[in-house]
């Protein structure tokens, strides 16, 4: 095994773990667990590091340290060696301003530039000679349903729908919701978006009417593309119901939306039984099929918006993170060419829906832009049984393979034999994103799934960041399991306590970032007063990135999870006030409060503890019904694994929540409550425990 693949080297274990916590901050569960750090390292093998784009830590550092001291030259070497654009950037490649005491944030790339990611994905590609290679596998739920397309093929999808949309009123600058399943055509909506200048604005299938609408009214797309159903398993869900209802409820809130452009998913409904409204709604195979499979493609500045993306934060309200067009690019497409050292014979799949940020990133704009073959998939990667990822592995003998430490937990629990009944031979690079992955979750996936062969890219980012910060390159250093590594190029991490002062060496800290990067993204839509106060406010000079960081004595970054109120279950990133304010909106809850616990597959499960009003009392038909409430107004994804029946919650006297009590009675660490003195009502602790297990 040591000749194939990577040596298990077992260093000392480091005696200052316990001290590398931290214990100042919010530091969620997850971070507090016991199964956080292992300091083995993981040697690279060396005939896989010597094929590597990156071979060793010396090229790395030389790649890095010009990154840092010469920014410029770095990126516009890449950019204009590899892209196409119709005009030069002007002389500054780049200018920011990351300092809110110097006045407004502000970050470009390449302004001036003129160009058009969807032509750099496409039609740079077929001109290189990739026309007929395949640019995207899709398989469907059920195991036979599936197709491909060249990248010839995708072009003229691409531009059939880019003409609909065009004939149809959609000009550069328009918003465009997308609101679908796994199907091709979502990658090919977001393209055809981006062909023409519109900025899409992905909503993940699995949010609900209310949280649709809210996103909706806050963008006014001028169309929504949607699907008429799916099928998640053995699950049908019914998605243009979903629209019709959002639709309704922003056309109440003054946003009335001309067209909704439906495709039929005819596996999971037939046409005959969707819901219809004539003069709004209109078959995508009827109508986007008459169009001609060419289109001229609009050509932007560089700094001209590409997508916007709701994500969560610390206020009920979801932010739209707004990125542009030729950094995003540059960065997407670097990022996933060092981390996953991406060879042009590389067939690459990434679990990701389209409706997060790493379907943005690294399902459409970062593969493609590199040519690559990607697999997109519809169904639920445990059906019809637990073996179906590496079913799909073998079938279409993926290389990369990029997924989420909560379904790799998911998948260990079912047994390592619906493993190895595939080969799996094909794999060379893994790789995880959305939460810290466990030690024991990342020793599973090296050694059962990558048969200790495959290096695993711990990719840490965000929807903000647009593509990977701290990332391990394979075959250039040595892993530590858990550990995300060192920051890509240009990436500047930084260490701080509460007062803002970086933290040298071994240290634990909020991580920030000191410079910006190409896909930095450059406002929240309509809220650059928010875009600076939750960022850059908080430590002055640097973006903030909400996270908790330690640094170990080696120089390895390990993220121990959020440090403000958001949590993120399953790899879906929510804020805990999203999912209070759903549940105060039940009239029989008069207050809540959100905590994040830890969950042994999800990362972390959703605890409410529910205040209700006078004179109701607690019921399993009530607990029912309020997690009804968050399932109708967020998703299903975002339903609470606990309610906790609170008849008072701990308040300080000036009326703030103690959320660090909550953490502690929710995840039964009673011993560390602390001090509750100054508390208004003291008693009320006690009377939560003692209610924890109704
Ligand atoms: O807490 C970090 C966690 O996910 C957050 C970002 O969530 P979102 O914007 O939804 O993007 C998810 C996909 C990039 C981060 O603030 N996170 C993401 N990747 C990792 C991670 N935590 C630890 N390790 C990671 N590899």
């Amino acid at each position: 095994m040591a000749d194939m693949g990577f040596r298990n080297v077992i260093a000392s274990m480091d005696p200052l773990a316990n001290s590398r916590k931290i214990p100042l901050l919010n530091a969620t569960a997850i971070g507090e667990s016991a199964d956080t750090q292992d300091d083995h390292l993981i040697i690279p093998d060396h005939q896989f590091s010597s094929r590597a784009c990156i071979s060793s830590h010396d090229q790395y550092l030389e790649m890095y340290n010009r990154s840092i001291d010469d920014p410029s030259g770095f990126w516009s070497d890449i950019a204009a060696s590899e892209f196409f654009w119709k005009q030069k950037w002007d002389q500054k490649v780049y200018s920011e301003n990351l300092d809110v005491r110097r006045g407004e944030i502000k970050i470009e790339w390449f302004k001036g530039g003129i160009t058009n990611i969807c032509y750099n994905c496409l039609d740079r590609n077929i001109e290189a000679g990739l026309g007929q290679k395949v640019a995207l596998y899709w398989e469907g739920n059920e195991p036979g349903f599936d197709s491909s397309l060249t990248y010839t093929h995708l072009l003229n999808k691409v531009c059939q729908l880019a003409s609909f949309l065009k004939a149809n009123g959609v000009r550069k600058g328009d918003a465009v919701v997308i609101y679908m399943p796994m199907l091709m055509e979502l990658p090919i909506a977001m393209l055809a978006c981006a062909r023409i200048g519109a900025i899409h604005s992905v909503v993940f299938g699995g949010f609900s009417s209310e949280s649709l609408a809210q996103r909706i009214i806050d963008c006014k797309p001028k169309i929504v593309i949607t699907c008429n159903a799916v099928k998640r398993g053995s699950k049908v869900i019914l998605l243009k119901d979903i629209v019709d209802v959002a639709l309704t409820d922003s056309a109440q809130n003054g946003v009335s939306v001309a067209t909704c452009l439906t495709y039929e998913n005819e596996s999971a409904l037939k046409r005959e039984s969707t819901k219809w409204k004539e003069g709004r709604d209109i078959w995508w195979q009827d109508a986007v099929s008459t169009y001609p499979t060419t289109c001229t493609v609009e050509w932007v500045d560089a700094e001209d918006p590409l997508f916007l993306l709701y994500t969560s934060g610390s206020t009920g309200k979801p932010k739209g993170v707004l990125h542009t067009t030729g950094g995003y690019m540059v960065y997407t497409a670097t990022t996933f060419k060092y981390a996953f050292d991406y060879k042009p014979t590389d067939v690459y799949w990434c679990t990701a829906d389209c409706g997060w940020i790493t379907g943005h990133s690294y399902v459409t704009y970062g593969p493609l832009l590199n040519g690559a073959s990607v697999v997109v998939f519809e169904g639920a990667p445990n059906y019809p049984d637990p073996g179906r990822c590496w079913d799909i592995v073998d079938k279409y003998t993926v290389t990369i393979f990029y997924t989420a430490p909560t379904l790799v937990r998911s998948l260990m629990r079912e047994g390592n034999e619906h493993v190895t009944r595939y080969s799996r031979k094909s794999l060379r690079v893994l790789g995880s994103v959305g939460e810290p992955i466990n030690p024991s979750a990342w020793r599973w996936f090296f050694d059962v799934v990558g048969e200790s062969r495959c290096p695993i890219s711990d990719t840490w980012w965000q929807t903000e960041t647009g593509g990977f910060m701290i990332t391990p390159l394979p075959g250039a250093w040595p892993q530590k399991p858990g550990s995300a590594t060192f920051p890509f190029f240009g990436v500047q991490p930084i260490l701080v306590d509460e007062k803002g002062n970086e933290l040298k060496g071994e240290c634990s800290g909020y991580l920030c970032l000191k410079s910006s990067w190409p896909s930095a993204f450059r406002t929240l839509y309509n809220d650059q007063e928010r875009y600076e106060t939750t960022y850059f406010k908080p430590f002055p000079g640097y973006y903030f990135t909400g996270d908790g960081c330690t640094r170990d004595k080696d120089g390895y970054y390990w993220l121990t999870g959020r440090v403000d109120d958001v949590i993120n279950v399953s790899g879906h990133r929510i804020g805990t006030a999203e999912v209070e304010s759903a549940l105060v909106s039940h009239p029989q809850c008069a207050e809540a409060a959100v905590v994040g616990i830890e969950h042994e597959v999800k990362g972390q499960g959703i605890y409410a503890f529910v205040t209700l009003v006078d004179g109701v009392s607690y019921s399993e038909e009530l607990r029912k019904s309020l997690i009804l409430a968050v399932r109708n107004q967020i998703g299903a994804f975002a339903a609470p694994d606990k309610i906790h029946w609170a008849p008072g919650l701990p308040k300080t006297r000036s009326g703030k929540i103690m959320r660090r009590i909550l953490r502690k009675i929710a995840s039964k660490q009673l011993d560390e409550v602390g001090d509750t003195s100054t508390l208004a009502d003291p008693d009320v602790v006690h009377h939560l425990i003692s209610l924890a297990d109704r």
